[in-house]
């Protein structure tokens, strides 16, 4: 199975890719700039891991990197779109730039990804879905995007309208046997979520049930399951992993 995961050089994204290449997939990934851990991966998995420095907000460079991993690996099964970036601060005093750049890497970038593994998905020949499961894509939103999170207005309506896309799309693709499903995590313990101050984290845990933010590897399960057999009959759906808040 071939496998691509947008922003995979850190974070749930590194994650995943680590949990792809351990369970067989060929995996491509991309992000801007790379990572002493997805470069160690890439050395060691010369075969079978592929890592460009891409930005996802970037459609031309975002369709030239799906058509080589196609090339190369000769199919994708399963997209992951999942780099985003984060922007904290009130609504007000947001900048016109800061909400294009969220709107062009979150939202856009993310369905431009999708839209080009799924042209691939609709003219490869179909793998035994019993053996390796159906093709799919999964977006990664997060809790915000049904919660609501002050200071995180805009990032919460890229995840939102992340949400509203997977659903569409898993009604457009189901009869081609595309499945569509998001993944909902909490905050995490990332580079993303490094910003927040003590008290934001303390009142993040004391209202999650399980006390603590979750980590990459907290979720990364989720991903793994959505694109396996064991999912077969699920789509449409939003996955939330966030310790109960
Ligand atoms: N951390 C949280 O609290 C949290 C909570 C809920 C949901 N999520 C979601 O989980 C996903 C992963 O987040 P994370 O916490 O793992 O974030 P992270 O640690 O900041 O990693 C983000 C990854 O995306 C890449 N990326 C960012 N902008 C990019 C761009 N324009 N083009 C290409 N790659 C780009 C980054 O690499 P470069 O910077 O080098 O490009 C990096 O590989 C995101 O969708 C995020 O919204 C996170």
């Amino acid at each position: 199975m071939t496998s691509i995961v947008s922003g995979g050089s850190r974070g749930l994204g590194l994650a995943a890719v680590e949990a792809l290449l351990a369970r067989g997939d060929a995996v491509a990934t991309f992000s801007r700039t790379g990572s002493p851990a997805i470069e160690a991966l890439a050395s060691r998995h010369a075969g079978r891991l592929v890592h460009e420095l891409i930005d996802a907000a970037d459609a031309a460079a975002v369709r030239g990197f799906v058509a080589r991993v196609a090339d190369r690996f000769g199919r994708i099964d399963h997209c992951v779109a999942n780099a985003a970036i984060a922007h904290e601060g009130v609504l007000a005093t947001t900048t016109d730039a800061e909400i294009d750049a969220l709107l062009a890497v979150n939202l856009a970038g993310s369905i431009v990804l999708v839209r080009e593994c799924v042209r691939q998905m609709l003219v490869q020949p179909r793998a035994d879905a019993t053996a390796v499961g159906s093709p799919s894509v999964t977006v990664i939103s997060s809790i915000v995007a049904s919660r609501g999170s002050p200071g995180l207005t805009v990032y919460a309506a890229t995840k939102a309208g992340l949400e509203g896309f997977a659903r569409s799309l898993a009604r457009e693709l189901g009869p081609r046997g595309i499945r569509v499903n998001a993944v909902a995590p909490g905050f995490l313990e990332t580079d993303l979520s490094a910003s927040l101050s003590p008290d934001n984290r303390s009142r993040i845990a004391r209202r999650t049930a399980l006390g603590r933010l979750g980590t990459a590897a907290d979720v990364v399960g989720a991903i793994d399951f959505l694109t396996s057999p064991a999912a077969a009959f699920i789509t449409a759906q939003v996955l939330t992993v966030d310790g109960g808040t």
